[in-house]
């Protein structure tokens, strides 16, 4: 067996195996229907508040979610996220979910009706990663 190299550019390396594994999960279970998912509230064209997601396989990723600081708690992160899931529906997913750290907003999630699933212990030290679903 040849030896493995750590990569000193990341870029090529991380694209072909990409590939190989969408080809490999492709052989496995079919097409995924990848589509990418951004909502933002704009304020004069500058984004104040957005989300970032992915839907696939039936499923919506949350990869973020974030309000500017003097807009939060008027209701923008729940309208994001009540606008993600209502246009993930559309593309005919019924489930989402995603990460949060307990320095962020596990309980905002849960009070918009998110379950956790997991939880993993000091990530980083003195806090924790909250693992959340919920069915559309
Ligand atoms: C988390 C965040 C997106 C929430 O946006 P927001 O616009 O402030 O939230 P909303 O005003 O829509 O709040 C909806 C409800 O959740 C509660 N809530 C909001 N943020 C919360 C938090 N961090 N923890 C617990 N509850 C929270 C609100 O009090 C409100 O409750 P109510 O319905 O009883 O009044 C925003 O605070 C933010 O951008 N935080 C920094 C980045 C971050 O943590 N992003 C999430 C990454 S997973």
């Amino acid at each position: 067996m040849p030896a493995p190299q750590v990569e000193s550019v990341l870029g090529p390396a991380k694209r072909e195996l990409f590939k190989a594994m969408r080809a490999y999960n492709k052989a496995a279970v079919g097409k995924s229907d990848y589509r990418a998912l951004a909502v933002t509230i704009r304020d004069k064209g500058k984004i104040v508040g957005g989300l970032v997601g992915e839907t696939y396989w039936g499923w919506m990723y949350v990869n973020a979610l974030w309000v500017a600081a003097e807009h939060r708690g008027k209701g923008y992160g729940r309208s994001l996220l009540r606008t993600a899931e209502a246009e993930a529906r559309k593309r005919g997913v019924r489930n989402v979910f995603l990460d949060s750290f307990s320095f962020q907003a596990p309980k905002f999630y849960a009070k918009l009706g998110y379950r956790e699933y997991g939880r993993l212990k000091e990530f980083p030290k003195g806090h924790s990663r909250h693992s959340l679903t919920k069915v559309l």
